[in-house]
């Protein structure tokens, strides 16, 4: 038998895929692991309300408390280790974490990116800005990848895709509300399933 796997999710923004996780919890998608923790790098996260809503622990940390990259990412890896984190998931965190963060957490880092990875990822591609260049050039099919997270910017290991279709006439933010509905929200959940319930 496994043991339910202690999750962390490391947000900024809305939370709407924090959301989805705590939703997929209730339903029993996610059944072989529990958010215990989420952190955010934004003090006014909306995340933030939806995690203490769930009852799960939070904690706020600022690049700006701390004068170096170094120093931030040890404050986080103290609060994962206080509460013996098996699996970290970044959803919405916009901050890029360094080689010695990614290394010490090697396959234990997954992240949600808006885009059928290889495409529209890397430095600079976040948030709407991904679904502004997928319009830009054109593309028919988009949607979202969840991976491991390594040292290269949304170059680690792909564990899910979802396609998502472009409509004639879509904005960045009416694509982005469509890639989350109809992949991020569904891939993010059903991938953390999967890591939780493998034997290792
Ligand atoms: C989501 O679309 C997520 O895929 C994206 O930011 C949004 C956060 O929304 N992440 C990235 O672009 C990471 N490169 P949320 O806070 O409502 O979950």
């Amino acid at each position: 038998m496994n043991n339910i796997k202690n999750i962390a999710v490391l947000v900024s923004g809305g939370g709407t895929n924090l959301q989805a996780i705590i939703d997929a919890q209730n339903s029993g998608i996610i059944s072989s692991g529990r958010v215990s923790l989420v952190i955010a790098n934004k003090a006014d996260a909306y995340a933030l309300t939806r995690a203490q809503n769930a009852g799960i622990d939070t904690a706020v940390v600022l690049k700006k408390d701390f004068d170096s990259q170094y120093k931030f990412e040890t404050k986080i890896i103290e609060l994962l280790e206080e509460k013996n984190i098996d699996l970290i998931v970044l959803a919405g965190f916009m901050s890029i974490l360094s080689e010695r963060f990614t290394s010490h957490f090697d396959k234990k880092i997954i992240n949600v990116h808006p885009s059928l990875i290889p495409s529209f990822c890397g430095e600079g591609f976040y948030g709407l800005h991904v679904h502004e260049a997928a319009l830009k050039k054109g593309v028919k099919v988009t949607g979202a990848t969840v991976h491991f997270v390594n040292e290269i910017p949304d170059g680690g290991e792909i564990i899910m895709q979802k396609a998502v279709e472009v409509i004639d006439g879509d904005t960045p933010e009416i694509l982005q509300k469509r890639v989350m509905q109809q992949a991020e929200w569904k891939i993010l959940p059903a991938a953390i399933e999967k890591i939780c319930s493998e034997v290792n």
